[in-house]
């Protein structure tokens, strides 16, 4: 059975046996999760529901995105050849497990929702939390959804007009992948419950695409037959190294493009407070789901070599469809464009789910203006006093709402202001970005705190040697997270300049925000919720 994922991430949408659970219920003095932040809010950890299949499929359907459709192409663009394009690959994989490894064991230690957030809030202070959330809010979550929609504008697009068709104006791409963010948003501001469900369908089909491409591809390689006739070996006459590019910063952008494909690894991390058994479950769904992907994403790369010239491979965002196009010929390629969009579309869906709850837990702390932590069309919080109240008007949304399975709250009942802002952002990111440049961007931005964070668990080795570990990876997972991250983070300086400063500009714009938005409030509550002995001690030396 699919696995109703967002029911599960969010107390938005999960009904407990002790009736509705308000998103990020607040818990300690004001502050949802007691100030240390976390999505998930208080009241949702104390419902146990994730089991190791939930978390297998949440991470594996949240990994298989647009990545493996299109990310070959900058790939293989950037190191020249089809056997060093597989090396990437498996870099990209292997960087990827030992990142999950390294969070599967943070997790472990530190076992509450919100990820990143809390364990840079814990191991460096709340001011590297704070951080993470103002990246991840204004840069990384809004990056890439506008690359997943990006990509699902190219692919619809080539579905409409065929995959032979001539260059298209990049501004029919970015107008349906618009069109799409929009009408993903709507959907979120109507009803989490539609989105999710829809989802575990598409989950469905992001397997057998891949599986059809591998398969597609041996079938082809072993009996040199394509059904559109055109039966083309393009492999057989080049060498697998022929060609290969020997520039770190070129591999670095490489690999870059890979890691988009694997990315979504951390994802299990946001929830590890609602597994029921977190210290057994989460590093087992880790080292399933990673291996999977890896062999899978080699697998569909080795099939896209074995039937397409790199020529095509190099210069399309879709290399899926020209794949489906050359073994099936225009069926294929439509059949393809319409399950990549289609897998997009999901992607998208769950991206501006978990978003929406990021910038919805930010207004809740305190981090941006409150009115993005609000719920619903406008007065409403998220309060228990609400749940009772019948939302629902007239006699169609009441239909819908029991359809989609939101009788309790009515429609709407969602943080609508948030999504709004996320919206909006990515909308920029769409207009102003590119696929290839947004990749960079979203890598740089995105790697710098996996790797602060990865980071961090070696601090606490350290700091905190006695802290109970339930799962401990071995000492070199993190450290070859690291060195190979930061290879990855100092070659972007010289790669991508621009997009590196930008990055560090709004890192560093964050620490004044900081400073003005959560030293100035609260600080007396803070300083007792947090219990610091630091501040403790400070206080006692004032009232002396
Ligand atoms: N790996 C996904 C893809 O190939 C992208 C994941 C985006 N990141 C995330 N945390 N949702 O489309």
């Amino acid at each position: 059975s699919t696995f109703d994922f967002a029911a599960n991430l969010f107390p938005l949408s999960s009904t407990t046996s002790a009736g509705y659970a308000p998103i990020g219920a607040p818990t300690t003095a004001g502050h949802v999760n007691g100030g240390l932040g976390g999505l998930g809010g208080g009241s949702l950890e104390k419902h146990k529901t994730l089991t190791y299949l939930n978390g297998l499929s949440l991470i594996v359907g949240l990994i298989i995105g647009s990545g493996i459709f299109s990310s070959p192409s900058q790939v293989n663009a950037n190191v020249g050849s089809p056997g060093a394009s597989i090396i990437i690959w498996v870099i990209a994989g292997i960087l990827a497990w030992t990142g999950a490894a390294s969070y599967a064991e943070l997790g472990g230690a530190i076992p509450l929702n919100g990820g990143s957030q809390v364990y840079l809030s814990k191991i460096f202070g709340e001011l590297a939390g704070f951080l993470f959330t103002w990246v991840a809010v204004l840069v990384l979550k809004p990056g890439s959804a506008a690359i997943i929609a990006i990509i699902m504008g190219e692919y619809l697009v080539r579905a409409a007009i065929g995959a032979e068709a001539e260059t298209i104006n990049p501004w029919i791409n970015k107008s349906v992948a618009l069109v799409g963010l929009f009408l993903v948003t709507f959907l979120n501001c109507v009803s989490t419950r539609l989105g999710t469900r829809m989802n575990d369908m598409l989950m469905f089909l992001k397997f057998v695409a891949l599986l059809g491409v591998t398969v597609t591809g041996v079938v082809v390689a072993a009996t040199g037959y394509s059904f559109s006739g055109t039966a083309n070996l393009d492999w057989k006459n080049h060498e697998w190294f022929e060609g290969t590019k020997l520039d770190a910063s070129a591999w670095a952008v490489a690999l870059y493009a890979g890691l988009w494909a694997f990315d979504g690894w951390d994802n299990t991390n946001y929830v590890v407070g609602e597994f029921r058994n977190p210290s057994r479950d989460l590093p087992r769904v880790i080292h399933t789901a990673m291996p999977l992907v890896i062999v899978s994403y080699i697998l569909a790369n080795v099939a896209y070599f074995l039937v397409l010239p790199l020529i095509t491979i190099n210069s399309s965002n879709t290399v899926a469809v020209m794949f489906g196009a050359k073994v099936f010929g225009p069926i294929g390629s439509l059949v393809l464009a319409l399950i990549v969009s289609a897998s997009c579309f999901g992607a998208l869906n769950s991206s501006t789910f978990t978003s929406s709850r990021l910038v919805y837990v930010a207004g809740k702390e305190g981090y941006i203006p409150a009115f993005f932590g609000r719920i619903g069309t406008g007065t409403e919080q998220s309060d228990s006093s609400t749940l009772n109240t019948t939302r629902t008007r007239s006699w169609f949304a009441k239909k819908v709402a029991r359809l989609v399975g939101d009788e309790d709250t009515g429609l709407f009942f969602t943080p609508i202001p948030a999504l709004a802002l996320n919206a909006s952002i990515t909308a920029a990111y769409i207009m102003v970005g590119e696929f290839g440049t947004l990749l960079t961007f979203y890598g740089v931005a995105g790697y710098t705190f996996y790797f602060v964070t990865v980071l961090g668990l070696i601090v606490l080795r350290v700091r905190e040697p006695t802290l109970e570990r339930p799962y401990k990876t071995w000492i070199t997972t993190p450290i070859i997270f690291c060195c190979v991250s930061l290879f990855l983070l100092s070659r972007a300086v010289f790669a991508q300049p621009l997009q590196t400063l930008i990055v560090i500009g709004f890192v560093i714009a964050g620490v004044p925000v900081y400073y003005w938005r959560i030293r100035g409030r609260n600080q007396t509550v803070k300083r007792e919720a947090l219990g610091d002995s630091r501040r403790q001690r400070w206080k006692f030396w004032r009232r002396i």
